[in-house]
């Protein structure tokens, strides 16, 4: 098979380096654009063998460079997505409409044979969320400029590079208690990162032209629910205190003022709406790629380094030890 050419934005992230080892192992060559080659490329590299991969330093607003990067491509995939706004820029509409839009145009004028982006699940029904709004007219710039486009709205999609789980994992084992919002009830279907990019492979290697796929897990969580069985994981007990939404939003303010906040007022409004499979698109499931891997199957792979022992605290070395008793 002659192995086509990927040109992937916003590679080095969670998704895309899983998407990277994937692709280039089935073959595909891949070209990743990162905003920080120096910074970004080490961990890029590894993520395939040489030969597969080659990284190109662009942010956004460079056209020029990217318009080349188009004439050696057969398959665009965007990967770029931000969940707080910063200066310079970086703004909701710029990344999550500008940028898609002018993607989808390339992909036009270029005669690409996919656009596979990623948006987001539940963003038709979060009207007074800024990141879900800018999402949805993202997906609309998309599809008048490149009909033949591919939209996949996930839901939380975690893994052991994700920045969900692993800041849940932290925040519970330092904290004595943990804010609910909205009493916990909020529903998600989380998909293990591999069955989204599984997903992603199978739509490129099919020829597969569905406008959006909802990609879901197989189980349906509460917020409340997903923190306890990150606590019973790694086998820890705090209190989940349901937050009044106007201590919910004082202390979103609080925490935008960090470079990095763990929560913000937009996402606050955000987690106000159930993030499950409307019903109204195909899923992955539709397409046959249901997702196989179970939240816990999943997430006990990696949490033990959040237990009492750390990596002592694995079922590894605690055989051993029952080893060692029995022999002595
Ligand atoms: N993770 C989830 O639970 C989830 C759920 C629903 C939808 N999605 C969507 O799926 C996509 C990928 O998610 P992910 O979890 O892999 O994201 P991620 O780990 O945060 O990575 C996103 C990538 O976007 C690039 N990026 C960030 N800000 C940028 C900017 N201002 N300009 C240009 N590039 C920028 C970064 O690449 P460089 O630093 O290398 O430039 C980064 O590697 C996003 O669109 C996200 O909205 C994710």
């Amino acid at each position: 098979m002659k192995a086509k050419n990927c040109l992937i934005f916003g590679g080095s992230g969670q998704i895309g380096k899983n998407l990277i080892r994937k692709l280039t192992k089935n073959n595909y060559r891949v070209t990743v654009v990162t905003r920080n080659i120096h910074q970004k490329s080490y961990i890029i590299k590894t993520q395939a063998n040489a030969g597969y991969i080659d990284i190109v330093e662009a942010n956004i607003y460079e056209e020029k460079k990217i318009r080349e990067l188009f004439k050696k491509s057969d398959i665009c995939i965007n990967l770029i997505g931000i969940l707080f706004e910063q200066k310079k820029g970086n703004t909701f509409n710029n990344i999550h409409t500008v940028f898609p839009g002018l993607l989808a145009k390339l992909c036009k004028e270029y005669n690409l044979k996919h656009f596979i982006h990623l948006s987001a699940l539940g963003i038709n029904d979060a009207i007074d969320s800024d990141y879900a709004k800018s999402k949805l007219e993202g997906e609309k710039q998309i599809s008048k400029n490149f009909p033949l486009a591919t939209i996949l709205r996930p839901s939380l999609v975690f893994s052991q590079d994700d920045q969900l789980t692993t800041t849940f994992l932290t925040l519970l084992n330092r904290l004595p208690f943990f804010p609910l919002y909205y009493n916990g009830r909020t529903k998600f279907a989380p998909i293990h990162c591999s069955d989204l990019t599984d997903t992603i492979h199978h739509i490129i290697s099919n020829n597969i032209y569905s406008k959006i796929i909802e990609c879901i897990g197989p189980e349906i969580i509460s917020f409340k629910e997903l923190l306890q069985r990150l606590l019973q994981l790694i086998n820890k007990r705090r209190i989940l205190v349901p937050f009044p939404l106007p201590i919910a939003e004082l202390s979103a303010k609080f925490f935008e003022m960090f470079p990095k906040p763990i929560i913000t007022r937009d996402q606050l409004r955000l987690l106000k709406y159930d993030n499950i499979s409307s019903g109204k698109y195909k899923t992955n499931s539709d397409i046959g790629m249901p997702s196989k891997r179970y939240f816990n199957d999943e997430v006990k792979k990696y949490c033990y380094m959040w237990r009492e022992g750390g990596q002592f605290s694995t079922e590894k070395y605690n055989s051993n030890i029952d080893k060692e008793k029995k022999i002595s």
